[in-house]
This record gives C-alpha cells, sequence and structure tokens, in this order.
C-alpha cells in the first residue's frame, strides 16, 4: 500500500477546491494499492466529504484543536473534524510550529485528541535549514519523535508519520526536493527510531517539492510509504498527472 495525501494548504479558493476534488473523485485507482487523502481548507472540508462519497478518496483536517470544546475562538475540535467526516489530521506541521508557534506539547495533545475522537493523525516532522548547517537533523527529528510520543496518555498506534524537511517544502509553488535516495535513508532511520515507541509498522511519507516528474521515484522507494503533496496537488494540470504516474505504477507492480 503506498499513501498519496494532498495538503492544500491555504492556496486554493473554495470554489477551486470544489472543481479540483470533482476531478480527483473520477480518476480511478485501486483503494486496496493506494490510499488517497486530500487536505482541504476547513471551509469546504465537509462539502468535500460528501463529494468524495464512495469513490475511495478519504479527507484529512490540515489542522485541530488540542481541547475538545470550549472557549477557544478560531478553533476547530479534532471531533468536530471527525464530525465532518475526516479519517485524519496533519499534525505538527512545521507551518504550524514555525509560523503559528506551536510547541511539542500542542502537538502532543493534538495526537492525543485524534486518538480521543477516532481520527488517525499524520504527525509531521522535519529539521530547518539551520538544523542540516548545523549537523542537527538526527537531533531535531528525535526531538520531534520524543516529545510527540513519549509522554502520549493513549496507546501509540494507528498514526502515520510525514516527514518534511523544512528546507524541502516549496515556497510559494517553488522548492527543491530531498533526493529520494536521502529522503530513503531518512526513513530508514526514522523506522528505526520508532521501534522505540510502538510495534507498529507505522507508515513514513515524505513531503517537499514531490512533484509530477519526481513522483515515482519516492514511490518506488522501499522506505518511503507514500507522499504528503503540497502545491503540486492544488492544480488539476499538476496533480491529475502525479495520480495517475502513481496509479500506473501500481498497477505494473
Ligand atoms: P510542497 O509540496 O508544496 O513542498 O509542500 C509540502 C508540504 O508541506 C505538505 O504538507
Amino acid at each position: 500500500m503506498k499513501y498519496i495525501f494532498a495538503n492544500w494548504k491555504m492556496y486554493i479558493t473554495a470554489e477551486e477546491s470544489r472543481k479540483l476534488a470533482h476531478e480527483v473523485a473520477t480518476c480511478s485507482f485501486d483503494p486496496q494499492a493506494l490510499s488517497l487523502a486530500i487536505f482541504p481548507s476547513m471551509i469546504v472540508l465537509s462539502e468535500i466529504e460528501r463529494l468524495f462519497e464512495g469513490s475511495g478518496v478519504a479527507v484529512g483536517a490540515q489542522n485541530v484543536a488540542w481541547s475538545h470544546q470550549g472557549a477557544y475562538t478560531g478553533a476547530v475540535s479534532a471531533f468536530l473534524c471527525k464530525e465532518a467526516g475526516c479519517r485524519y489530521a496533519l499534525v505538527g506541521h512545521s507551518e504550524r510550529r514555525y509560523i503559528f508557534g506551536e510547541n511539542h506539547e500542542d502537538v502532543r495533545k493534538k495526537i492525543e485528541a485524534c486518538f480521543d475522537v477516532g481520527l488517525t493523525p499524520v504527525l509531521c516532522i522535519g529539521e530547518t535549514k539551520e538544523d542540516m548547517e548545523e549537523k542537527k537533523r538526527e537531533y531535531r527529528l528525535k526531538k520531534q519523535l520524543m516529545s510527540a510520543l513519549e509522554g502520549l496518555s493513549v496507546p501509540k498506534s494507528g498514526f502515520i508519520v510525514a516527514y518534511e524537511p523544512v528546507w524541502a517544502i516549496a515556497q510559494s509553488g517553488i522548492g527543491t526536493p530531498c533526493t529520494p535516495a536521502e529522503a530513503e535513508s531518512v526513513h530508514q532511520w526514522i523506522k528505526a527510531e520508532l521501534a522505540q515507541y510502538t510495534t507498529d509498522a507505522v507508515p513514513v511519507l515524505y513531503g517537499g517539492s514531490v512533484d509530477t516528474n519526481n513522483v515515482v521515484s519516492y514511490l518506488t522507494r522501499s522506505t518511503i510509504d507514500g507522499v504528503l503533496v503540497g502545491s503540486a496537488s492544488t492544480r488539476a494540470e499538476s496533480f491529475l498527472p502525479l495520480l495517475k504516474a502513481a496509479t500506473a505504477l501500481q498497477i505494473n507492480s
């Protein structure tokens, strides 16, 4: 099973989201071989979930609150996301950590909130350019994994990890990806680390400037269980060929 997760971030309008979702819903793929999920804006989440009914495409939330209920202006709980039909939620995305100031404890509590309501958390981890320059990649990833997983008050099972090097994430649609060979070796390291926390086989996805041209080179690596695509997933002309390439790979394998 390979995963194609599409994080639409805040790139497109509600109308563009509906239109793109319609096109994605008509793509044929084998849900036994490919797990496809879209993470749209909250504003169209339930609408898009209904639109995908019967298509095998799941939806996820780009973020959840760590609390279930209360006076938290602007926040959306994991429960509300579940009610809206989400199967997944991104937790600890670098844009949440570095732009919105979420800390390790927030991330851990969000994972707990997801588990509480039956959402599968997708824990995003990744080192910055500065970490790389200071040769602190493993230190950063270890810290993010440990702080998210060690003190969990719930069983550590049924989650996904997304390795997204911050330096590889596209800005305004342009980015420099981590090479598939490098990503593969980091994934191997992450999987070995994860063995300390869970006996589950945790899927580890790669994210950072994945596009139509390079998606196959990631998906053919054995330690890369799938991809989390940002900007290339927000336009039909790049996302539909990307899906087609991934589907062809499944058929041929
Ligand atoms: P890009 O594919 O735009 O680099 O974004 C990756 C990402 O952050 C997905 O969550």
